[in-house]
């Protein structure tokens, strides 16, 4: 009787855990089928999840050993729990570009709570939609007047000079501090210009506007804050960026004697051409080629942005995995600069690679993002890097020995802030 009433029981029990798995696998099923899989990876810890050793510092030439267990252990792309939400974190190169191309459709920018505080609720990374196309295309008016203008180019120009005057009689300079004086000064004159022009009304209608700030100023589309936001973002984005790109390119080519011969020469030829006082202009910055393909090896060994926030506005398939609706999506840039299969030795800082590249190399070198958010200041930032190193490899030779490496936290910084020896030539 015991028997017979413990076998039954047995059927009995295997019976409905058998019917239980049939009513949950043909209700997911299909979902499982149509959205794919979620990608391999962890959670981590309760609340703050793996966000700790996502962020923890690493040399900004590098991928950083979070990056490197998690793609060895899982693949280019992996789950993870970063800044508080469920994340698919992408080190590929195909769904980097397709998240950024799919902007405002399938992802949407996403930045956390935190940097809203600090770059403020209309800064253009903040804003999303129409507010968002309202702003960049401003952004984009303003830097196609301004970047080829000898007025703005004469002022970067000036710029540089006086930083090189300052260093004539010195034995070493702290290179960051330095780029970021030169930052308080043109802050600085940015609000007095901004100050003068509106107690002298030359904003009102009927004059012709030339300049950034004569643009910006009688833009009437735009509220108080976000006039204010689009110079900060102008500052913040712009010159900490612009900076720390110099920063690269002079560490580098402190390491690289030959890049840093070839670029001597090419800004020697173009200076030879020219009088010793006379500005450059936006032709002679297109001659500069080979300082072209310094920046961008600079830009991809130093890796100024590691990677942006987006999150996914609907359940996205790509590939082989799912990409859940709501959840954070985060394209690291830095790893695809650092891939091996799309770059030959990566570690190495090597201009060359750059010549004869093709537009199919923005899929992967994206140090300026790419889609509907593509940096709008990147010729500003390359044409300012351009004119700042004309003047230093025509008059300064400096050694790199012992300079701190560039970090990322994952915003880059040097630690002790570039310590250069520098000497002037001739
Ligand atoms: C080396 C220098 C620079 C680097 C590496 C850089 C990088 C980037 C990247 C990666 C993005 C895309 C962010 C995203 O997709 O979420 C971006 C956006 C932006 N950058 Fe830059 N940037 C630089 C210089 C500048 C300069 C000089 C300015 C202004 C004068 C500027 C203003 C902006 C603005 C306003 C955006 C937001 C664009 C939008 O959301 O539509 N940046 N930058």
């Amino acid at each position: 009787m015991d028997g017979w009433f413990w076998s039954s029981a047995i059927v009995a029990f295997v019976g409905l855990i058998g019917l239980l798995l049939y009513l949950i696998i043909s209700h997911f099923m299909p979902l499982y089928l149509k959205l794919g899989v979620a990608p391999k990876g962890s959670f981590g810890w309760p609340l703050v999840g793996e966000t700790l050793s996502f962020l923890s510092p690493h040399a900004s030439n590098t991928l950083g050993s979070f990056l490197q267990d998690h793609c060895n252990r899982y693949g280019k792309v992996f789950k993870s729990h970063l800044f508080c939400s469920p994340t698919v974190v992408s080190c590929d190169q195909e769904l980097n570009n397709f998240i950024l191309q799919n902007e405002e459709k399938l992802f949407q920018c996403s930045y956390p709570k935190p940097i809203h505080g600090i770059l403020g609720t209309s800064s253009m990374l903040v804003v999303v939609g129409d507010t968002h196309k309202r702003l960049r295309s401003l952004a984009l008016t303003l830097v196609s007047t301004t970047k080829s203008k000898p007025e703005y180019l004469n002022d970067i120009e000036r710029i540089a000079i006086q930083i090189m005057d300052a260093w004539k009689d010195k034995k070493e300079v702290i290179f960051c501090e330095e780029a970021r004086k030169a930052r308080a000064r043109i802050s600085s004159t940015v609000k007095a210009i901004v100050e003068e022009r509106r107690s002298k009304g030359e904003n009102s209608a009927g004059n012709k506007k030339s300049d950034f700030l004569e643009i910006l100023l009688s833009a009437n589309s735009l509220s108080e804050d976000e006039r204010v936001s689009f110079v900060l973002d102008s500052l913040l984005g712009g010159y900490e960026t612009t900076s720390l790109l110099m920063a690269l390119a002079v560490l580098f080519l402190g390491q690289s004697p030959a890049a840093l011969q070839q670029l001597r020469s090419e800004h020697e030829s173009i200076r030879n051409v020219k009088g010793k006082e006379e500005y450059l202009n936006w032709d002679d910055y297109k001659k500069m080629e080979f300082t072209q393909h310094v920046i961008n090896e600079a830009l991809r060994c130093g890796n100024i942005v590691k990677f942006v926030h987006r999150k996914a506005l609907k359940d996205v398939r790509f590939k082989d995995y799912s990409i859940p609706c709501g959840w954070k999506v985060l394209p690291v840039f830095s790893a695809v600069h650092l891939d091996t299969s799309l770059h030959g030795s990566v570690l190495d800082f090597h201009p060359w690679r750059w010549e004869n590249q093709s537009q199919s190399t923005c899929k992967i070198f994206t140090p300026f993002g790419g889609g509907p958010r593509f940096c709008p200041g990147s010729e500003l930032a390359k044409v300012e890097t351009a004119f700042f190193l004309h003047h230093l490899v025509l008059n300064f030779r400096w050694t790199t020995e012992g300079v701190d490496q560039p970090m990322a936290y994952p915003y880059v910084e040097f630690h002790r802030g570039m310590p250069l020896k520098v000497d002037r030539l001739g």
